[in-house]
């Protein structure tokens, strides 16, 4: 008979034990978030789609945001940084490309949801990939290439070994000061019109999100549509430098030693790169002097940096491998303009 299970350090140990948290699910439709059919993403009760104003570029692939908060919980706002989230709260993100840009009724193929769980101690990231046949979406830490094919919206075709990313890198964007954080869930963000009301307040009117007294949307932060030809060259290079490069490009982020910060509030012009030495000269820099030169689009770090698809020289770092040809248009005509 063996008595040491009885010693006194194995009771100590059983008596300071805590219960695990609890592991998360296997399959993303354990947690119900979605009704009939998986694949039409159809939000169940207490589940909110919404749409961000400056999305990030993810090799063109399409996305659908929801947020899942548990009854009769809510947000609350802020009006820089990420809005509070109760425990319990789920932020949704699915991954998805059309056959055919053209044709979005000819059907759809997603590739991955990620979520965003609120837990007691902060958030937790996950990775779920779907199955070829569309049916579920797997638990998967490590990510994962995925052979896609698509047709634009000009009828051009493309192949790509789609990456989905391992849930360590997660934080390599999603990180202030260390701790984890959602991004895309800002005022200036999320402060759109949505099938004719303001998103922001049609959810404090469904109960779902706490606003100062008063609020008004116009006098919000709001990132302009930054492909909108309506919105003016300058504001659309800053709003697509904030949901594109902003969430490591900022003095709490994953590149704050990099110096250079390319959030919409950034006023300092050479933080932003103009006339700004690179920290690391070479390769990276493609021999260029500078992060920005006004007017010459073709002598900054910034845009040679956009279109390589060299992982080590690329930016983004991670998250992409294409380079995002309307962005850098985008970025050429402001630098240009400048
Ligand atoms: C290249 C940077 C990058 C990486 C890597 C990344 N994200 Fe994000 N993520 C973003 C940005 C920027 C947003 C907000 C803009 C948007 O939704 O387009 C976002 C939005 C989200 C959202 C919606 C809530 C929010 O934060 O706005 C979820 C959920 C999410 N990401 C989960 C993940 C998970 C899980 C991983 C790892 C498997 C991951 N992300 C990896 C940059 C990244
Ligand atoms: C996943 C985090 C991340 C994202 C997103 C990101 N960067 Fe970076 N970036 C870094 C890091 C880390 C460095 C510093 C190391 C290096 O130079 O590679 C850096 C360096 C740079 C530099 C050199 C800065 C200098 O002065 O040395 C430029 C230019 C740059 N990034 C541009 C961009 C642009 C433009 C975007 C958006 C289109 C972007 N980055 C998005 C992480 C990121």
């Amino acid at each position: 008979m063996q008595l040491y299970w009885f010693s006194p350090l194995v009771i100590l140990i059983l008596a300071l034990h805590r219960p695990e948290e609890a592991p998360p699910k296997m399959k993303l439709s354990d947690y119900g978030f979605f009704t009939g059919k998986l694949s039409d993403l159809a939000p169940a009760d207490n589940v909110y789609a919404y749409a961000v104003n400056a999305p990030l570029f993810t090799d063109y692939a399409e996305k659908a945001r929801f947020i899942y908060l548990p009854s009769g919980q809510k947000m609350q706002y802020d009006s820089v940084r990420a809005f509070s989230f109760p425990v319990g709260a789920v932020i949704i993100k699915n991954f998805y490309y059309y056959h055919n840009a053209a044709q979005p009724e000819a059907g759809r193929r997603i590739l991955e949801t990620r979520l965003l769980v609120r837990d007691e101690k902060g958030w937790k990231a996950l990775e779920y990939l779907w199955n070829p046949e569309q049916t579920d979406a797997l638990l998967e830490v490590t990510g994962g290439t995925i052979p896609v094919e698509w047709v634009d919206k000009s009828q051009k075709k493309h192949r790509l070994d789609y990456v989905a990313p391992n849930q360590n890198q997660c934080k390599g964007c999603h990180s202030y000061d260390g701790q984890f954080t959602p991004l895309g869930t800002t005022a200036r963000q999320l402060n759109r019109e949505a099938n004719g009301t303001n998103q922001l307040v049609a959810w404090a009117n469904a109960g779902a999100l706490e606003l100062p007294a008063g609020f008004d949307p116009a006098q919000a932060p709001r990132l302009p549509n930054y492909f909108d030809p309506e919105t003016p060259v300058h504001a659309a290079a800053r709003a697509y430098l904030d949901g594109n490069c902003a969430h490591c490009h900022n003095p709490h982020g994953p590149a704050s030693t990099s110096g250079m910060f390319l959030g919409v509030d950034e006023t300092n012009l050479e933080r932003l790169g103009v006339g700004k030495p690179p920290v690391a000269a070479g390769r990276g820099s493609g021999d260029r002097k500078f992060g920005i030169v006004p007017g010459k689009p073709d002598q900054s770090i910034l845009l040679y940096r956009m279109e390589s698809s060299d992982p080590g020289i690329r930016m983004p770092e991670i998250g992409r491998q294409m380079p995002h040809a309307e962005g850098i248009d985008l970025l050429k005509k402001w630098i240009t303009s400048m």
